[in-house]
């Protein structure tokens, strides 16, 4: 029977993604049991074994209960992890050990899970160098793991300072591998993990493992993570931001966000993206409506895109009306992955908005021809949360672009 065939009839699950790199570390070896229970969802609660998908949906392993509450998990592979950061630097644990046992005097572990400084560094190597032990650097990342650098900047930090000990010629033996590990709630229950890790990987009675510094990202910073970390957090004049126009059909969002991209292209080097609501409703959104979900979604999407043009270090200005907080909020936190989000609330009263009525549909909507139109039938919820207000039947265009430009300028987006 395939592996597959044995599984037929298990409900699968779409896991955290803690699970799914605890999976891989069980199945690997890198650590012998589940170190916490595993909330399985309610519905499967009674289910002996549950199929696991990876991120694309493809099933990679099965889990298997057993005993009273906290069951026994169990694992069993189906095919090998293809997903999940730096995914090339994790290692076969027994072909790790292999290299280590180039050198008889044993292994210095040296778990890495943020910045590590110049002094930390050098007393590793000198350790190492006293002990004539070979050095093993684990990059440990993984779900909740606070650091200051994302996987694959951790990831190439200890990677180079690892090509450094080995170039040196110091040390004969210096292997990095990356590790998923994600945080334990305790933090002695997670040291304690990560040393288990560490002898795993190591796999000799020989075996040191180096304290875990987590040193400040200053000055004092060792340059591979100083790099890595500037990378992962620019200045903010290299730093990707989203400019967000939020507010009613015809307040003057667009005007204002066209003149201030305007403005941008001629007069800073950074470079621009302009995601006005009307021309994104006719291209990335086409066959939208205007019902809550088509909304969310249509914001969503130009969240989507704005975070990727942030990933870039580029500036995106939205402009669409975005009337539900919490759809704006959301934006707010995937943009804040990768970039700043700057929340511009263009309020022109609805009076006004209505006076102008340049393409005459609240007309329509006031004789009820469109349904659920944004402040007559359909709610706006004035942001509580926005960096700046302006109100365009008070302030003109070029008044208003230069408000936006003083408060991008203030927060250092567009030094050259
Ligand atoms: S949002 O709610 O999803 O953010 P979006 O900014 O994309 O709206 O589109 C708003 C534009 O669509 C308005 O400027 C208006 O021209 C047009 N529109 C058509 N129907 C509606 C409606 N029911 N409510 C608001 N705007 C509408």
């Amino acid at each position: 029977m395939s592996a597959l065939g044995s599984v037929t009839g298990l409900p699968t699950w779409h896991p955290p993604r803690e699970v799914l790199e605890i999976a891989e570390l069980v199945l690997s070896g890198a650590i012998e049991a589940v170190p916490a229970p595993i909330a399985v969802p309610e519905e499967h609660a009674a289910a002996e074994g549950l199929v696991l998908e990876d991120a694309e949906g493809t099933p990679v392993a099965v889990l298997r209960r057993s005993g009273a509450e906290p069951a026994v998990v169990q694992f069993e592979s189906l095919r090998v992890f293809t997903h999940g950061p730096v995914r090339s630097a994790r290692r076969d644990r027994l072909q790790v050990r292999a290299e280590l046992a180039q050198s008889a005097a044993g292994v210095l572990v040296v778990p890495v899970q943020s910045m590590l400084g110049t002094a930390t560094v050098e007393a590793v190597l000198a350790r190492a160098a006293a002990s004539g032990r070979a050095l093993l650097w684990l990059a440990v990342f993984g779900a909740g793991r606070p650091s200051a650098l994302p996987a694959a900047g951790l990831w190439r930090a200890v990677r180079e300072i690892s090509e450094q000990a080995t170039e040196s010629g110091l040390h004969s033996v210096a292997v990095p591998v990356a590790v998923p590990l994600p945080a334990g709630t305790d933090p002695a229950d997670d040291a304690a993990l990560i040393t288990a890790v560490a002898h795993a990987f190591a796999g000799t009675e020989a075996v040191e493992v180096a304290d875990q510094p987590i040193d400040p990202a200053g000055p004092s910073a060792h340059p591979a993570f100083a790099r890595e970390r500037d990378r992962a957090v620019p200045p903010p004049n290299r730093r990707g931001v989203t400019v967000f126009f939020t507010g009613l059909s015809g307040s003057g969002k667009s005007t204002v966000a066209k003149a201030f991209a305007d403005e941008l292209a001629e007069r800073s080097p950074r470079t621009v993206s302009l995601l006005d609501g009307d021309e994104v409703r006719r291209m990335l959104s086409a066959g939208l409506g205007f019902s809550r979900a088509d909304r969310d979604l249509n914001i969503r999407r130009i969240g989507f895109v704005a975070t990727e043009v942030n990933r870039h270090g580029g500036i995106a200005i939205c402009a669409p009306i975005a009337p539900f907080a919490q759809t704006r909020a959301q934006v707010r936190a995937d943009v804040e992955e990768v970039g700043d989000f700057v929340l511009i609330h263009i309020s022109t009263p609805l009076a006004e908005c209505e006076r102008r009525d340049r393409k005459g549909l609240y007309a329509k909507a006031r004789r009820g021809e469109i349904p659920e139109f944004t402040g007559i039938s359909s709610p706006y919820e004035v942001p509580v949360d926005a960096d700046l207000r302006l109100d365009t039947s008070t302030v003109n265009p070029a008044e208003a672009v230069a408000a936006v430009w003083d408060l991008l300028a203030a927060r250092g987006y567009l030094e050259n």
